[in-house]
């Protein structure tokens, strides 16, 4: 198929099962006004992530890289009665605009943002004795996404859902030499997952609007 094709069926899946409507879009314009990279899942991609939230009945759920909010507010609108996101971020500018996206598209009761490195949040909330998340969606810096999963799995139960973004980029991934901190991270964890015991999981190659990429999937066993 022509790479072309990717963003237009990406368009089609998009008017069928996937309608951002004008809040959502207000979120891609927020980052396109602040000169920011368009960096967030498409909106197909955050179908499948309510898909995965449905499916799981998902109460609590975490995402660690709010960026500014367009994934969160996706997750937010597929929590279960009674639920909500904690979506973590480290950039202050960042969780500022976050802020007023989930105000905009009307799910900040929904969210909890706590702001500050991931790696310490993650840290205070084993302290806090949460339930146990039903799903994590991890999507920010990529060196430290081994030390996210390692965190997480402390933070979830057997039957938990983690879903990393990014994990083949462009098919760098397959480089054994690269030096692209963004891309040996990636490495790192995709290695680590296939390692790890504790989980049922696969990577699952993304075509579309953006660039070529993929997720990881896992089930807690
Ligand atoms: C990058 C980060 C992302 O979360 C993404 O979806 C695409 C690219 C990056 O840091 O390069
Ligand atoms: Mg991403």
């Amino acid at each position: 198929m022509k790479e072309n094709n990717f963003a237009l069926c990406d368009q089609y899946i998009e008017n069928l099962f996937a309608d951002e409507g004008d809040d959502l879009k207000s979120i891609i314009h927020l980052i396109e006004e602040n000169g920011l990279p368009q960096q967030s899942i498409s909106a197909s991609q955050g179908k499948f992530l309510q898909v995965m939230a449905t499916a799981c009945n998902a109460k609590h759920i975490l995402e660690i890289g709010t960026f500014l909010g367009y994934s969160t507010v996706w997750l937010a609108r597929a929590v279960a009665d009674g639920g909500r996101v904690i979506t973590l971020e480290t950039d202050e500018s960042f969780a500022k605009l976050a802020e007023q996206s989930l105000q905009r598209c009307n799910v900040n009761h929904l969210v909890e943002l706590r702001k500050g490195p991931a790696l310490d949040q993650l840290q205070l909330m084993m302290q806090e004795n949460l339930p146990p998340f039903d799903l994590v969606f991890i999507d920010a810096d990529k060196p430290a996404y081994c030390d996210y999963l390692q965190l997480c799995r402390k933070l979830c139960r057997k039957g938990s859902i983690i879903i990393a973004d990014n994990v083949i980029r462009d098919g760098k991934v397959l480089e054994v030499d690269s030096t692209d901190e963004k891309v040996i991270g990636v490495q790192r964890f995709n290695k680590m997952l296939s390692e790890c015991n504790d989980f049922t999981s696969t990577l699952i190659q993304t075509v579309g609007k953006k660039e070529h990429d993929g997720i990881a999937i896992a089930v807690m066993k």
